[in-house]
């Protein structure tokens, strides 16, 4: 049974991480577009750096909650056989023990060199300006992937659709492409596909099963279901 999992920021809302639009569209009081875009960077790289630094400080105060947990257990079960793809930036899925992730809208913990590509853990608030530790460069940004630009790890997220069994997205409105797309790609290969979250989301009638209610309680149920079905 191979499983891709799709989370989106509803997984950590218990952990006090808030998602997107459940803040009424504003992040933190910022509009998208003045902070998450490489024009917003390139205009006023200050505002933007600090916007994610305070995220990030934020998330630094956030723990994992059974949701993550769940899926790291799975994780120790299924071993290869599960991929989870997140569209979150937070670190709760590896804080949680959870290895197989990738993050296709990248990461709060990692910076990205402007001038070399190199990446390197964050260290210190980028507001600072701390130096590339590889070319020495002042030039870091966040490695989030901003609006126009291409998520990361696109053919291997395909590869996992195309041969997966099961597809569950978590706690995703399903409003940003290419993620909101992905439902479709593992139906077509004839793969089951469940959508756990609290409401309903826009992509919802394209899920063979939607079921309602807080990540922590669904995703624990649901990963028990799993591997009661693999016994
Ligand atoms: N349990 C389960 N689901 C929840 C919970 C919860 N406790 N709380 C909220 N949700 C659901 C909401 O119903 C909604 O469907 O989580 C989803 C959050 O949606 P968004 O805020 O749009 O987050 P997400 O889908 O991850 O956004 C996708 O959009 O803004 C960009 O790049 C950003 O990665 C982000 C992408």
């Amino acid at each position: 049974m191979r499983i891709v999992v799709l989370t989106g920021a509803g997984i950590s809302a218990e952990s006090g991480v808030p998602t997107f639009r459940d803040a009424g569209g504003l992040w933190e009081g910022h509009r998208v577009e003045d902070v998450a875009t490489p024009e917003a960077f390139e205009r006023d790289p200050d505002t933007v750096q600090r916007f994610y630094d305070q995220r990030r400080h934020a998330v630094a105060r956030a723990e994992p909650n059974p949701a993550h947990d769940a899926l790291a257990r799975l994780e120790r079960e299924l071993g290869d056989d599960l991929l989870v793809v997140t569209q979150n930036i937070d670190g709760l899925h590896e804080q949680a023990g959870s290895r197989r992730v990738l993050h296709m809208h990248g990461e709060l913990l990692q910076a990205l060199c402007a001038r070399c590509g190199a990446r390197s853990p964050v260290m210190a608030d980028l507001l600072e300006r701390p130096p590339c530790p590889t070319c020495g460069e002042r030039m870091l940004r966040p490695d989030v992937v901003w609006f126009g630009e291409l998520p990361y790890h696109l053919d291997e997220i395909d590869e996992a659709l195309l041969a997966c069994d099961e597809f569950a997205a978590i706690g995703t409105s399903g409003a940003v492409y290419p993620a909101a797309g992905f439902v479709m790609t593992a139906a077509d290969w004839g793969a089951h596909t469940i959508e756990l979250n609290l409401a309903s989301s826009e992509i919802a009638p394209l899920f063979d099963e939607v079921r309602h209610g807080p990540a922590s309680i669904v995703v624990p149920a649901w990963v028990d279901e799993v591997l009661a079905a693999r016994a």
